[in-house]
């Protein structure tokens, strides 16, 4: 099938290179030349496991190609529409500028017949909105099939989906719609991946209310996290112990510095920007659960003040700095923040990430950056591991206990052996935990 993906970020060079994979035609359009042209000649513009390969692969073999033109849409029978929602500057509402002008900008190139197919993650109401306006102009259709997948997983996730949801317009336009996607995942589809097929507001909500629960399920445990710092029990056996439930399950039960990235903290405020506009108060509870996120953060701060007296000339090891493991980004990163109110509280912070280094330095440039984690360690007054790279986690307590000035560690993703810190006569502090 031919294809066009409008919007080249995470979302969309991870979804052209994937459905050039699965023997798709693709050309992946994006306003922004520098990407095009990297991601033109086989370099992924972020880090993600495995995309440089698919993306190699997928550009010898010439079915996907990048371009700066909207032009090159025309002849696709299929048009994702990838692009960004951020938050809105002084508001917590989706801002909807770059669905809007993608979906306008392609009208004057779709033919009868073709499907434009929204992953945006949007505020309920939008799909409904934009069909109507890609119908009014063109012989075209639209459909909402909102995008699941994980960064650091984002290659697999895109292949072999847990499922597939496709909101779709009532009647015949509907199942020709559903048709056509059916065409484009028919690799997963014949894998029997669940397909659910749904109307335009059903299929916006999935997306937006799985993200909530994951991001509710996190503060959850963060919440249980104080009530155990309050009583002295331990927050990780807590969740082991009610994981077992196969109710309940044991994933995304990790408490520590909570949730970032560009994904969970935007889409719950826009859900509730979004009730507030509906005049419900069903979502009243979404702020508690940022609430208790933001919380985290402060008790970090503030455990590693406990440890050094005065965080004023504090020599601090920040390890970690992206938003979670096996990812480059650094937007609404808990590790992130941290680092930067340590250091506006005078601390000296050295922080070192694997591959964050260089996305966070260009938001926080007045950080030192060190090039790897002895260089990071050494001399530090604390240590803060505040993203759980496993580069981190297989440290040898005993070998950073010869590198830092003072053996104290605060484990802000609870991933440390605490008893191996603490025989290697560490005062070790995590989060939830005795
Ligand atoms: C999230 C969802 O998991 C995806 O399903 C969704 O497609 C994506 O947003 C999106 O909307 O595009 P992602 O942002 O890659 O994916 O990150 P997650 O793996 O969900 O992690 C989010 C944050 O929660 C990270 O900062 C992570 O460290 C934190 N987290 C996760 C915890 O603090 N505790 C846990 O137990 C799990």
């Amino acid at each position: 099938m031919r294809i066009s993906v409008i919007g080249c970020g995470y979302l969309g060079a991870v979804h052209a290179a994937c459905m050039a994979e699965l023997g798709h035609e693709v050309v992946g359009i994006d306003v922004d030349e520098r990407k095009v042209a990297e991601l033109s000649a086989g370099r992924a513009p972020f880090f993600e496991p495995g995309l440089p390969e698919v993306l190699g692969r997928a550009l010898d073999s010439g079915r996907l190609r990048f371009s700066t033109d909207l032009a090159d849409a025309a002849g696709a029978e299929v048009h994702f529409v990838a692009v960004g929602t951020p938050q809105t500057k002084g508001s917590h509402a989706a801002d909807l500028t770059y669905v809007d002008a993608a979906v306008e900008g392609l009208l004057p190139y779709l033919s009868d017949g073709d499907l434009v197919v929204g992953k945006s993650t949007v505020p309920v109401g939008t799909a409904s909105r934009l069909s109507e306006l890609v119908r009014a102009s063109s012989g075209a259709d639209l459909a909402w099939n909102p995008e699941f997948l994980r960064e650091g997983f984002a290659v697999k996730d895109t292949l072999t989906p847990d499922r597939f949801v496709y909101g779709v317009a009532r009647g015949e336009t509907g199942e020709r719609a559903a048709a056509q996607l059916d065409a484009v995942y028919a690799t997963a589809l014949a894998a029997e991946t669940p397909r659910l097929v749904t109307d335009y507001a059903t299929a916006e909500l999935v997306k937006v209310s799985a993200n909530a629960f994951l991001a509710t399920k996190i503060s959850f445990i963060n919440a249980m996290a104080e009530v155990a710092e309050a009583t002295g029990a331990d927050v990780t056996q807590l969740a082991d112990a009610i994981g077992y439930d196969a109710r309940i399950g044991r994933k995304f039960l990790n408490a520590g510095i909570g949730f970032g990235g560009g994904c969970l903290p935007k889409d719950i405020r826009a859900f509730q920007a979004r009730a507030d506009e509906l005049g419900l108060d069903s979502l009243a509870f979404l702020a508690d659960v940022d609430a208790i996120n933001l919380r985290r953060r402060d008790r970090v701060v503030a455990l590693a003040g406990e440890l050094v007296g005065d965080l004023a000339g504090a020599r601090v090891a920040v390890l970690g700095l992206a938003f979670k493991p096996n990812s480059d980004d650094v937007r609404d990163s808990p590790a992130l923040d941290v680092a930067r109110r340590l250091r506006a509280s005078g601390a000296i912070v050295t922080a070192f990430d694997p591959e964050a280094n260089a996305t966070a330095g260009r938001v926080a440039p007045e950080l030192e950056y060190a090039t790897d984690v002895e260089s990071a360690l050494r001399d530090a007054d604390v240590v803060l591991v505040l993203t759980e790279w496993t580069e981190f986690r297989e440290l040898d307590p005993a070998v950073v206990a010869g590198l830092v000035s003072h053996a104290r560690v605060v484990d802000g993703r609870n991933t440390l052996d605490s008893v191996a810190w603490r025989a290697a006569g560490f005062d070790y502090r995590g989060l939830g935990r005795p």
